[in-house]
């Protein structure tokens, strides 16, 4: 045994002729891979001597959902902001530990503009040509859910859009916040059926519309 061990050895070590050779080379994507930087384009050399360039950004497959990711099937334009204002519902309960993340959000993306008590008085709304307005006017009062959340993931106006910086359960947290400084005694009870007949005449419209 001893003895055809050493045979081997002899027999690999020898075959090296070129001491630059790496040897061979059973996967040599991985000694030298193709470095891709992400979030760019990479130029990529053939073994022809051309380049390609590569998009190393891809789209995902069509109808796939990225991983905690929810969507929100309520499109940027005015008849998908008519729907989420009557459809589009919270998913997270009203409850502290929720309104106080809100909160905490608030003081980071929104108090600048809206102000501590949502008064449209904050460092920078004070500056815009139009500032916001306070969330407790009386056309503001009774936003509901889906109408909040769908301003806050689109933007309405001068505000700007917030869906890529904040994910969708951190918007419904914001959403229960705006409440609670809209309401800060408790929510006022729902008026069910006037949203309910609503929501059948928005229905019936955007039926028309196709
Ligand atoms: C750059 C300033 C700015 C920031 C930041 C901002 N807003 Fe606004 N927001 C505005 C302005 C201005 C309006 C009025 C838009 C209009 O009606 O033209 C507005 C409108 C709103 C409204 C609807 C009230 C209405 O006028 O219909 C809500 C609700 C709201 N913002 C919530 C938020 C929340 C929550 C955040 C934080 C995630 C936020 N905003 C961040 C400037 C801002």
């Amino acid at each position: 045994m001893a003895v055809f061990g050493c045979v081997t050895v002899a027999v690999t070590s020898c075959s090296k002729h070129d001491a630059n050779s790496p040897g061979v080379e059973y996967m040599p994507d991985m000694y030298r891979s193709p470095s891709l930087e992400t979030n760019s384009f990479s130029i990529v050399a053939n073994a022809d001597g051309s380049f390609d360039t590569i998009e190393t950004n891809r789209l995902p497959v069509a109808g796939t959902i990225a991983r905690g990711f929810m969507p929100f099937p309520y499109a940027n334009t005015p008849e998908g902001y008519e729907l989420a204002k009557l459809n589009a519902h919270n998913p997270l309960e009203r409850n502290d530990m929720n309104t106080k993340q809100g909160e905490e959000l608030y003081g980071k993306y929104c108090v600048h503009c809206h102000g501590a008590t949502g008064e449209g008085d904050g460092l920078v709304g004070g500056k815009l040509p139009g500032p916001p307005p306070p969330y407790t006017a009386p056309d503001k009062i009774n936003m509901t859910e889906g109408e909040l959340f769908h301003i806050i993931a689109y933007g309405k106006g001068l505000m700007g859009p917030h869906s890529s910086l904040l994910t969708a359960d951190e918007r419904w947290k914001l959403v229960l916040y705006v409440q609670h400084l809209q309401h800060p005694d408790g929510m006022p009870a729902p008026v069910a059926d006037s949203v309910a007949a609503k929501e059948v005449k928005v229905k019936e419209k955007s039926k028309k519309g196709k």
